[in-house]
């Protein structure tokens, strides 16, 4: 699968999602599920309408429980992008 390859040689990826009823959203649950991300590192990303990462983390987890899932950032939909360029300089 042309996908899984190109992921094959990243070590770092970040996987976004809007949150829809507390976690990612079902595409997003079946890349997790498709592609092997056995010893990676996940920065997780996520819009929201309030609630933040949900349960977002903890799915993460549990969908991908060999790969490292780091804090990332969840940003309510109208975020501005000098908070994303700030998490961004401070973080990468
Ligand atoms: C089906 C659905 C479920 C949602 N569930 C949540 C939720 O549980 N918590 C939350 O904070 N926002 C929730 N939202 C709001 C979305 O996260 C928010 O609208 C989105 O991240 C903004 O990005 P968009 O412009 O791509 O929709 C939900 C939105 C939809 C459509």
């Amino acid at each position: 699968m042309q996908g899984a390859e190109a992921i094959g040689n990243a070590e770092v990826i970040f996987v976004g999602s809007p949150n829809w009823l507390k976690t990612f959203a079902p595409p997003v649950r079946s890349f997790l599920r498709t592609v092997d991300l056995d010893g990676k590192t996940i920065i997780p990303f996520c819009t929201h309408g309030g609630g933040g990462f949900g349960r977002m983390i903890e799915d993460y987890k549990r969908e991908c429980e060999h790969s490292i899932i780091k804090d990332g950032i969840a940003l309510k939909g109208d975020y501005s992008f000098d908070e994303l360029k700030a998490w961004l300089d401070h973080n990468l």
